[in-house]
């Protein structure tokens, strides 16, 4: 058995064939997924699916991109969804230096608020970052022992997978750890603790090389354990149960 711990098939890119997607997960052993919000609309989308499905967990958050929609109201509604059964955790937060759609102080803004959220609400969180490592550790490392959560698709070296993992955080892989010249990803999926490991496929984004360009979807999460798995001298099964023992620890669920 399989998690996808970090899928978005709430979005329009899987309206034509979401049904034969889920269908494709089940066919892979993939038995659970987690839906992402990244704004008000696709933590609602999330939360929908949720509801239809038993297997279908969902997040709700503002990515940095949107720093600036994290408004008063925003955060009220994100705060009720936190104490809906379904929703495990809240994100994805955090901050993005390399496409800067928002300004920095206002990422750190909204990410700070959502930080505050999670603290109050006691849930774990995820964690998008991109070329911004250097400001959410010290960020994290400010909240010693109160925030849980997934540095998802991590693309750190071995040094930061150790800070990371010195702040309790969990290390989620994704498909790219399956791309040739990855050496870095590689290298932490191999070192990074049994009970730390996380896998996902950040579908619709990010398919394994096998599908490179294309579009994902949550069957694929089973290329990152089959990578994982050769990488570690580990049995594909193996991979698949303890990533999914950290879920479900971590998520309480
Ligand atoms: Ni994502």
């Amino acid at each position: 058995m399989f998690i996808d711990s970090h899928a978005h098939i709430q979005l329009s890119q899987f309206n034509q064939d979401r049904e034969a997607v889920l269908k494709r997960a089940e066919e892979a052993d993939v038995s659970n997924i987690l839906v992402i919000g990244f704004d008000m609309e696709t933590s609602l989308g999330a939360v929908e699916l949720a509801e239809k499905h038993t297997h279908i967990y969902a997040t709700a958050g503002m990515h940095p991109h949107d720093a600036k929609d994290l408004t008063p109201d925003v955060l009220k509604t994100f705060r009720e969804l936190a104490t809906h059964p379904k929703v495990l955790a809240l994100g994805e937060m955090g901050l993005d230096y390399y496409r800067n759609l928002s300004p920095r102080l206002l990422q750190k803004e909204a990410f700070e608020k959502q930080l505050d959220l999670a603290e109050e609400m006691q849930m774990p969180i995820i964690i998008h970052n991109r070329d911004a490592y250097t400001d959410i550790l010290p960020i994290l490392e400010a909240r010693p022992g109160k925030i849980r959560g997934v540095l998802h698709c991590f693309t750190g070296d071995v040094e930061l997978m150790h800070r990371s993992l010195a702040i309790g955080f969990h290390i989620g892989i994704g498909g790219i750890v399956t791309y040739p010249n990855a050496k870095d990803i590689q290298a932490v999926a191999t070192e990074v603790p049994e009970g730390r490991l996380l896998i996902e496929t950040d579908c619709p984004w990010l398919a394994p090389q096998f599908r490179r360009g294309k579009r994902n979807e949550p069957a694929y999460v089973r290329a990152v354990a089959e990578k994982i798995a050769n990488l570690r001298g580990a049995s594909i099964e193996a991979i698949g149960e303890v990533t999914t023992e950290n879920f479900q620890k971590l998520f309480a669920c």
